[in-house]
């Protein structure tokens, strides 16, 4: 089973993804953690070129092929395999980040997105959960950081990033939000009642 974990940054993914591979190992599950884009040796090299500044425009059609270079690695080397074993694939971030932030952020055709993951072949997640909060809490939350390449990005690029996201929440069943607001317990309690629900597990 897959569930990937979205959201802008600052959402609180990581923790939540840590309490809940927790949950699950101590139910005896075998749980594999990893994040996008990266997650092998091939794709944390291409996580590096992508979050580097750099003079040059980035152009949103190299940032989709970059990330679908590092995604079809992932899926061939650890998600197949592990899916296949019967364990559980945790993603922080999947497919529905490259819609988000290179689709509504940045303008590329969600047509096209979709046709190359269908055209590679790669895994769909069983459930999506967004952590939704919004583009100001965002910006509060990361301002510590040293921030990379796509956190430098507008507060409107990441209010269109939001919007995106929504609209994949509007238009898909398996895709499911929880109020980033609230307490890391919370939210942590109603993930796991979510996939109880959703996925029987
Ligand atoms: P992270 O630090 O939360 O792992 O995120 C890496 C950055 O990459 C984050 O700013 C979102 C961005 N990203 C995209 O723009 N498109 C994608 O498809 C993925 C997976 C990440």
């Amino acid at each position: 089973m897959l569930i990937s974990f979205e959201g802008i940054e600052g959402s609180g993914k990581s923790t939540q993804i840590k309490l809940l591979s927790e949950k699950f190992e101590k139910k005896g599950l075998k749980v594999i953690c990893v994040r996008e884009p990266g997650g092998t040796l091939i794709g944390e090299k291409i996580r590096d070129l992508f979050l580097e500044e750099t003079d040059e425009i980035f152009n949103p059609l190299t940032e989709v092929l970059l990330l679908y270079s590092s995604r079809k690695q992932l899926d061939e080397q650890i998600i197949r395999p592990n899916l296949a074993e019967g364990n559980i694939v945790i993603a922080d971030r999947f497919y529905h980040a490259t819609i988000a932030y290179q689709c509504y952020g940045k303008g590329v055709e969600v047509g096209f997105v979709e046709y190359i993951h269908e055209k590679l072949n790669i895994s769909k997640p069983n459930l999506s959960v967004l952590i939704d909060i919004d583009p100001q809490l965002s910006r509060q939350r990361i301002s510590q950081r040293d921030p990379d390449r796509m956190e430098k990005e507008s507060l409107e690029f990441f209010s269109r990033v939001q919007e995106g996201y929504k609209r994949l929440e509007e238009n898909n069943k398996d895709f499911v939000s929880i109020d980033g607001k609230k307490t890391i317990e919370k939210i942590s309690e109603e993930i796991e009642i979510l996939i109880a629900k959703k996925l029987n597990v």
